[in-house]
């Protein structure tokens, strides 16, 4: 039986999301969003591209839950956007409901699933579909250090001017400004950026990563980015899908891990068919483990805040 993925929200990041798991061709995909007629025209635009880009696998549009029941993946991009006079209080408020209602659903309907989370902030959204959804952690991921990493990574190509496949990068920490970005993880062909670059171009690319949202959000003026996300989020996916145990930087649910308990944070984790099947510890120093606890403590706050 062909595996099936159930993307719910259906917006900018959702749709795009649909597109690139598709052309992957690995499963059925099933776009979800509350507005009729949105993800049915959606699915059916990238369905007509079939004969073009050469895939067999099926996309329904729908704005029923029932279409999604025994998915092996659902990804959460339902809700809003900053929008402006908006306060983060606010916005933190509207999808704290949304993601709370649709893992709901999601769970409901397809109680074995994997749930990938988008909705920000990601890291506080994903601890809230843990508890809401009842799974077990290795079950709920967020999008987070995939997304960050690819960000720095792009930045250390163009300005070593190497191929972007030649860079390898591991943010961890919170999706926000408490990233944790640890420049030695980030390497040339194996070599640390830390031997390649001088302090200051660093420490440059470093806060233009951490601003990676913001910069894209005030090119856009209206809504915030969504194809980096779309790809980070299927690299995700194709890591559980293909069972490639491959070890990518999410936002997991810690128990212990790095000294950290009861929050959701990016870390390294294995990702296969069983989603995380290992939270990878890697030797850091004290100083930065430190600042892995602090960018906790920030989502512990945000997470007290709305009282999960
Ligand atoms: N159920 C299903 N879909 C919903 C619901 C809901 N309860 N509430 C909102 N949606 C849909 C909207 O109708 C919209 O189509 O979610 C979609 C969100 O799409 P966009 O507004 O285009 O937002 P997008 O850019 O895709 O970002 C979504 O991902 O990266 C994060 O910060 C971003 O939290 C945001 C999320």
């Amino acid at each position: 039986m062909a595996c099936k993925i159930s993307v719910i929200g259906a917006g900018n990041v959702g749709a795009s999301l649909a597109w690139c798991l598709i052309e992957k061709d690995f499963a059925d995909i099933i776009l979800l969003d509350i507005i009729e007629g949105l993800p049915q025209g959606k699915a059916l635009d990238i369905y007509e591209s079939s004969p073009i880009t050469g895939f067999n696998s099926k996309i329904t549009g729908t704005n029923d839950y029932q279409d999604t029941a025994g998915s092996d993946v659902v990804i959460i991009t339902s809700g809003i956007g900053r929008k402006p006079g908006m306060t983060r209080d606010e916005l933190l408020e509207i999808n704290l409901k949304i993601v709370s209602g649709v893992t709901q659903k999601v769970a409901g309907c397809s109680p074995d699933c994997i749930t990938i989370v988008v909705t920000n902030p990601v890291d506080t959204m994903t601890y809230l579909a843990f508890k809401v959804s009842g799974f077990t952690p290795s079950r709920v991921m967020g999008l987070s250090g995939v997304l960050d990493s690819a960000r720095l990574s792009s930045f250390i190509s163009a300005e070593l001017k190497v191929l972007p496949e030649e860079v390898s990068s591991f943010v961890l920490g919170e999706h926000g400004r408490n990233m944790v970005v640890i420049p030695r993880l980030a390497t040339v062909n194996g070599k640390p950026i830390t031997e390649l670059l001088p302090a200051e171009a660093i420490n440059r690319l470093i806060e233009r990563t951490i601003n990676g949202g913001a910069e894209i959000v005030g090119l856009l003026k209206a809504g915030s980015a969504f194809y980096a996300p779309a790809a980070a989020a299927a690299h995700m996916v194709e890591a559980i899908i293909l069972d490639k145990k491959e070890v990518l930087p999410c936002a997991a649910y810690l128990q212990g891990e790095y000294g950290i308990k009861d929050i959701v944070i990016g870390v390294p984790v294995k990702l296969g068919r069983n989603g995380i099947e290992e939270i990878v510890e890697f030797d850091l120093t004290l100083e930065e483990k430190e600042a892995l606890q602090n960018s906790a403590e920030a989502v512990r706050k945000l997470v007290r805040s709305i009282d999960i």
